[in-house]
């Protein structure tokens, strides 16, 4: 508790004591940890995914509802073509073995950010896996791919505006919630906790809306490194806030 609080801990309107149902992870660190074991970057990427594996097998496990992995960035796309055609071989291997193990597992797959700027193997793989997965509802395994806040919020506005050029919404009715109705998360949780692997403190154009009021965590951990126990440390965490949305 950081000693410039001015109030006293509160915990009748805060959300205090409950687990995050949303949580969000920047999986930062893939490169380094290739580089600590002088391997290839893609050798940190494909250790990687296999972190996302178990980190979603465990979020479901643990009792979260949705789970939100930033995969890919609309800014990605300035690594190296070989980078990037790595990151999208790694995604459409990831999605052919692991949808199967998913639906078995209760896990719903879903997608923000623009899919229709991914290739067209992996834009069905996308479609075949979320259609397969539609009707499970212990967890929402969320893939942000090519997924950019600033993308997600500039597409919500053109929505907006066509609206209201067509008068059905009248700029008055412009409020938070018709902005959230518009955002690719709209029918998710609202997010709850928001972690970056790697030491980085940067949001990096990720949830920049929906981080208003999630708690933010930084770990040390690489990416590749993070697990279960990771997040259960993280939900622990978590679980020592005070939340109180503006509120005292
Ligand atoms: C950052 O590490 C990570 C990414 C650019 C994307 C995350 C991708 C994966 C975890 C692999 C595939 C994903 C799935 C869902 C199967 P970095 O390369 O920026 O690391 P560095 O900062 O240490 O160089």
């Amino acid at each position: 508790m950081s000693g410039l609080s001015a109030s006293p801990v509160s915990t009748a309107d805060a959300a205090t004591g409950a687990g995050p149902r949303h949580v969000a992870i920047i999986m930062d660190g893939n490169g380094r940890w290739a580089k600590r074991r002088f391997l290839p970057r893609v050798a940190g990427h494909r250790a990687g995914a296999e972190a996302v594996r178990v980190t979603v097998k465990a979020a479901a496990d643990m009792g979260l509802k949705a789970l939100t992995l930033y995969a890919f960035s609309s800014e990605n796309w300035r690594r190296s073509t070989e980078e990037v055609s790595d990151l999208m071989g790694l995604l459409r291997h990831y999605l052919r073995k692991e949808i199967a193990g998913m639906d078995r597992n209760g896990i719903r797959l879903r997608t923000i950010g623009n899919i229709d700027g991914l290739d067209n193997e992996l834009i069905n793989l996308v479609r075949e896996g979320v259609e397969r997965t539609k009707n499970n509802r212990r967890l929402d395994f969320v893939l942000a791919l090519n997924y950019g806040a600033q993308d997600e919020m500039v597409r919500a506005i053109r929505d907006i505006a066509t609206d209201v050029q067509s008068g059905v919404l009248a700029p008055e009715d412009i409020d938070p919630a018709a902005i959230e109705a518009r955002l690719d998360t709209s029918d998710l949780p609202p997010l709850d906790l928001l972690i970056r692997t790697s030491g980085e403190r940067r949001l990096s154009n990720f949830l920049l809306w929906q981080a208003a009021y999630a708690e933010l965590l930084f770990v040390d951990t690489l990416w590749p490194d993070f697990d279960g126990e990771a997040l259960a440390a993280a939900i622990a965490d978590f679980g020592t806030r005070e939340r109180r949305f503006g509120g005292r």
